[in-house]
């Protein structure tokens, strides 16, 4: 917040603190950072001073009144005297009720922007929501002054600004047109204002604990009844009438009976001689009203009922009379009584019956009724109560029909002091006629106290206070009204002690011998005065019927004829016995039967008055009060003109200049220790959070470290005072700041807390299953070594007992080693039937060991196995020690064929050969001459070996006449086949090579029957050829397998020495 003192514009007189009042601030308001500096405010808002305390010469009335005309030119309606607003009626619509407007002030401090009722509003506003006091708003002001629009004004404010309960968003709307209704029925045009409000009327809006609207209720004070029969000329009667006649539509007038015709036809409504007037259009009025009662909760029912009410106080006012020979009088207008009857549902002789007669109580008699008749006069003056009561009473159901729907629904909320609320006073103002009757009278008592209220509470209070306070303080003089209240309602003494004393006393009391009355008792006394007790010029302003009372406010005469009546208020028991019967359902309600058993005499009008104004000051003085203060400018309601002499009288009565003084010479603030120091303690680290000793210590230390200078402070008995509002507004800003602080603190300590509660929550939870889980793990862990020293004990003691027979201490231990000595033998198990090796048994196996061993060899020998083992032993007794490769083929067995069917075999072979195949293997065979290697198969079947080349099959030869085979005894794979020569087809042996000589050769050897014929050459084979010719292989030892042709024609073939001995 940024503090900036600007004394532009200000009248160089204003003292430097007055001058820094006018500092104004940037102020947050939803949305952003609104700069309200003085310099900011127009050049017309600074017009004169904004508020009175401002000015130079404050005792002066002339500077005063200047001020305000100077602003009044300038449409500026609003200044302040302190917190007192005072408002002149601009009588113009102005444009500074708008929303806009609203938002201006709200949440803003008195005197940083331009005076305004909404800153009243939310000055009262603030209150209630920061400190929960109950508040009201006083506005007086006379007749015209501008009341009752300011308390509209008011209300329209707290409707839109304040925040909305989700359940009682239409309370706003009620509240706002509850004001329609009730105008419409209390609200007359007079000659000083054209909707001048014929009752008083209290409203309290209850706010609940967020600021929001929950709620209302009215209190109406004593309706103006009498204008219902009588208006003044240039008056009106109540609005309602001129409304319906205007407005209603044509079957709403025929069901009431009556005719859109001009006002004038129906008697009551034409005593004024004013039906229209230029500033009221009845017409809109209705269609509001009409529109308000469906808003408050009316049915169309209750709205039809209340205007068959308002309907026949017209018929009642249109009923004509007549006297017979009989000197009795009788209704003479039948088709009004015949609306009468039906619009109140009574019976149309028997209502006919009980404005004609009188009936009377005769006790003595054993409680007997006696039928007098009235005589015309009397009947008229029946008629006028009777339209009177119905009407007023009436007026009061509406109020309390408005009341339920205002009420606000949760009794238990309302009740639970959650709630606060602002108090709406808006009262007929003082009003002085041509003549003034007991309804003046009452209005002006009203105001009477009313301004005791005010003075009780600013000035007078204000004073004793400081004197209490022991502060030094030099008195303000000024008028206190009491005196004049009291000549009103002293008890026994007072005017309206002696009016029911006239009222009530036996015999024939008139109005004249009231006012003798009058002046017996009051004669003397300094604000009464007579026809007969004044003297010289007075005498002439008062009548003979008058009496006069000089009201803070002024002068009025009080005409007192009608006095009695109107403050009996009689209405016959007869009529009052039909009304009950009515078969409307509001005057029903308005009427009950109750009351006629009630013998005892009802209070007196004016006594009513009393009572109720004093019920009102009860609940005035238990709220904080704010003052508005109106003034009227001129009496013909014209804009913008400023009648000097009118309002230098207003000003006078009202206590301007007094308050003015009082406030000059007095503090803008006060507080009581406690409260202050409560309030502002966060200031200060000794105040804050508590302080321990006595408050006026602790309101001196928070002020000193506030900075407070002498002049601008003191403290009293019990309470501080301070002197400007500067001072508290900077005090208030420092705490708004220090507020956020303090949020922060409480919110970083309760989000710490909260944190830290749910880390220990969590860290708990995590230590719990650390913990169980440790505990599984750890019982795991405890029982695996457990397990495992059992293990080793029962295993060392089974080592123990190792060679004892098995029983329960060696058995594991036994197991245990046969278990490993059988994974031991699976793992080793002999890779050949050469291999020897087989693992050495533990001495409690060696048993068993035979048994797998033998069994170990007769699982391997399969049949194939078998069979390949017996050609095995074959091949040992032909090659074993004869060829140098023999040893390499004992580990391999012999396979069953070396080329598998499918592949390597044609097809077509296989084909030729049928199912005969045995035996297949890749060789190669070398030409007799020339020694070329071609590659072949050699395949054998059950009766031939044959020679293929891919799909042909070369040579077949018969196992019969194969004569023998040769090989070399070198590690070479040559083998030739000797066969017979005779035969002309063959042409010599063959010569082949194969990788497996000895399998080949062996297998060959077993199927065709000549193992006796292999013979194993050491150095060279002979072999046949064509024609009894002979081809020579030489074999001779050498590094590596090489076969050459030599020059000898020999194949010579070089077979590596193998150096094995398996
Ligand atoms: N603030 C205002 N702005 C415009 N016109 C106003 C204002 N206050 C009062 N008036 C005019 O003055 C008339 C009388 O005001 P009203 O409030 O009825 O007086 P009161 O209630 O004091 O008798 C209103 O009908 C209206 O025309
Ligand atoms: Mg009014």
């Amino acid at each position: 917040v940024r503090l900036q003192t600007s004394s532009e514009g200000l009248p160089d007189s204003a003292s430097s603190d007055l001058t820094s009042m006018f500092m104004f601030k940037e102020v947050g308001v939803e949305g952003g950072v609104r700069l309200v500096m003085e310099s900011t405010l127009s050049a017309r808002d600074r017009v004169g001073v904004q508020d009175f305390l401002l000015l130079e010469n404050y005792t002066s009335e002339a500077a005063f009144i200047e001020n305000l005309r100077r602003r009044y030119k300038e449409n500026l309606i609003y200044t302040y005297i302190g917190s007192v607003l005072v408002s002149v009626n601009p009588y113009k619509e102005l444009e500074i009720y708008s929303k806009q407007h609203m938002e201006r002030y709200r949440g803003v401090n008195f005197y940083e922007i331009s005076p305004h009722i909404f800153a009243l509003a939310d000055n009262s506003y603030r209150a209630v929501r920061t400190e929960r006091r109950d508040q009201c708003i006083l506005i007086s002001g006379e007749s015209g002054a501008g009341k009752t629009e300011a308390s509209k004004k008011i209300l329209q404010y707290y409707t839109t600004m304040c925040p909305t309960r989700h359940n009682t968003h239409y309370i706003r709307e009620r509240l706002l047109q509850s004001n329609p209704v009730l105008e419409a029925f209390g609200n007359a045009k007079t000659l000083r204002n054209d909707n001048s409000s014929r009752f008083g009327k209290y409203m309290d809006v209850q706010f609940d604990y967020k600021g929001a609207p929950i709620g209302g209720h009215i209190i109406n004070y004593l309706l103006e009844k009498s204008r219902v029969v009588h208006q003044n000329h240039g008056e009106r009667s109540f609005h309602i009438f001129y409304q319906l006649l205007e407005s209603g539509d044509n079957s709403l007038l025929t069901r009431l009976g009556l005719q859109k015709t001009n006002p004038q036809h129906y008697h009551y409504l034409v005593k004024g001689n004013c039906p229209r007037v230029s500033s009221i259009s009845d017409k809109h009025s209705w269609k509001i009203v009409t529109k308000a009662f469906t808003v408050i909760g009316f049915n169309e029912e209750e709205v039809e009922e209340l205007l068959k009410v308002v309907a026949s106080v017209l018929h009642l006012g249109n009923m004509q009379f007549g006297v017979d020979e009989f000197e009795e009088t009788h209704v003479t207008t039948d088709t009004q009584l015949k609306y009468l009857a039906e619009l109140l549902g009574v019976a149309g002789s028997a209502l006919s019956e009980a404005l004609t007669h009188k009936k009377l109580h005769i006790l003595f008699v054993g409680e007997k009724t006696m039928i007098s008749p009235l005589n015309l006069d009397q009947v008229l003056s029946a008629r006028d109560a009777l339209a009177k009561a119905i009407y007023g009473r009436t007026f009061t159901w509406l109020v309390q029909k408005i009341n339920q729907s205002l009420a606000f629904q949760d009794e238990v909320y309302y009740t639970s002091k959650c709630s606060s609320v602002i108090g709406l006073l808006d009262i007929y103002g003082f009003e002085v006629f041509q003549q003034n009757s007991f309804e003046q009278f009452c209005i002006n008592y009203c105001n009477e106290k009313l301004q005791q209220l005010f003075i009780e509470l600013t000035l007078k209070s204000e004073q004793e206070e400081y004197e209490a306070e022991g502060i030094g303080w030099e008195t303000v003089e000024y008028f206190n009204n009491k005196i004049i209240c009291d000549l009103v309602e002293e008890k026994f003494r007072g005017i309206i002690a002696i009016l029911d004393e006239e009222c009530l006393r036996p015999g024939d009391a008139s109005d004249i011998t009231f006012l003798e009355k009058l002046e017996d008792t009051l004669g003397g006394h300094a604000h009464f005065v007579t026809h007969k007790l004044a003297n010289g010029k007075t005498r002439k302003a008062v009548g003979r019927e008058e009496f006069r009372l000089l009201h803070y406010a002024g002068e009025v005469n009080y005409n007192v004829t009608g006095f009695l009546d109107k403050n009996n208020d009689l209405l016959y028991r007869n009529l009052k016995e039909v009304m009950c019967q009515s078969g409307n359902q509001i005057v029903k309600q308005c009427f009950h039967p109750d009351e006629l058993i009630d013998q005892r005499r009802p209070e007196t009008a004016a006594t009513q008055f009393k009572l109720s104004l004093a019920g009102l000051m009860d609940i005035l003085i238990l709220k904080e009060p704010s003052y508005m203060r109106c003034i009227k400018p001129n009496n013909g309601k014209q804009p913008g003109q400023f009648e000097e002499v009118l309002i230098r009288h207003q000003v006078k009565y009202l206590g301007l200049m007094e308050n003015l003084r009082v406030r000059r010479a007095g503090f803008a603030y006060r507080r009581s220790f406690e409260a202050f120091l409560q309030r502002y303690k966060p200031l200060c680290p000794d105040t804050w959070p508590n302080w321990r000793g006595q408050l006026l210590d602790g309101v001196s230390t928070l002020v000193k470290h506030l900075n407070y200078k002498p002049e601008e402070y003191r403290l009293g008995r019990t309470k501080i005072f301070i002197r400007f509002p500067k001072t508290l507004f900077l005090t208030e800003d420092a705490l708004e700041i220090r507020k956020k602080t303090i949020a922060i603190t409480l919110q970083k300590c309760w989000r710490g807390y909260r944190e830290r509660a749910k880390y220990q929550r969590i860290r708990h939870a995590v230590i719990m299953i650390q913990s169980w889980w440790r505990g599984v793990k750890g019982r795991r862990r405890a029982r695996h070594r457990r397990q495992a020293a059992d293990t080793i004990r029962m295993f060392i003691k089974g080592f123990i007992l190792r060679n004892e027979p098995r029983c329960p201490g060696n058995e594991y231990f036994l197991d245990h080693v046969r278990f490993s000595y059988l994974m031991t033998i699976k793992r080793n198990l002999p890779k050949s039937v050469l291999d020897k090796a087989w693992p050495r048994p533990p001495p409690s196996l060696t048993e068993v060991e035979t048994h797998t061993h033998t069994n170990s060899h007769r699982n391997t020998h399969t049949h194939t196995h078998t069979h390949s083992l017996e050609q095995k032993v074959v091949a040992s007794d032909m090659f074993k020690g004869q060829k140098d490769n023999y040893p390499q083929s004992v580990p391999r067995l012999f396979v069953g064929t070396r080329l598998g069917n499918n592949e390597e075999i044609n097809l077509k072979v296989l084909q030729t050969l049928g199912s005969d195949n045995k035996y297949g293997v890749a060789v190669t065979k070398y030409d007799r001459h020339g020694y070329r290697a071609r590659p072949r198969q050699l395949l054998l079947t059950a009766s031939t070996a044959v020679l293929v080349q891919e799909s042909k099959v070369k040579q077949r030869i018969d196992y019969t006449s194969l004569l023998g085979v040769s090989v070399s005894c070198h590690s070479d794979g040559f083998f030739v086949l000797h066969l017979p020569p005779a035969t002309s087809k063959q042409k010599g042996d063959l010569v082949l090579q194969c990788d497996h000589v000895i399998e080949t050769v062996t297998k060959l050897a077993i199927m065709a029957e000549k193992i006796h014929n292999i013979n194993i050459s050491q150095d060279s084979i002979k072999f046949a050829l064509a024609r009894g010719k002979e081809g020579v292989i030489d074999f001779t030892p050498g590094a590596e397998l090489r076969v050459i042709k030599t020059k000898n024609g020999h194949l010579a073939v070089m077979a590596p020495r193998i150096s094995s001995s398996v």
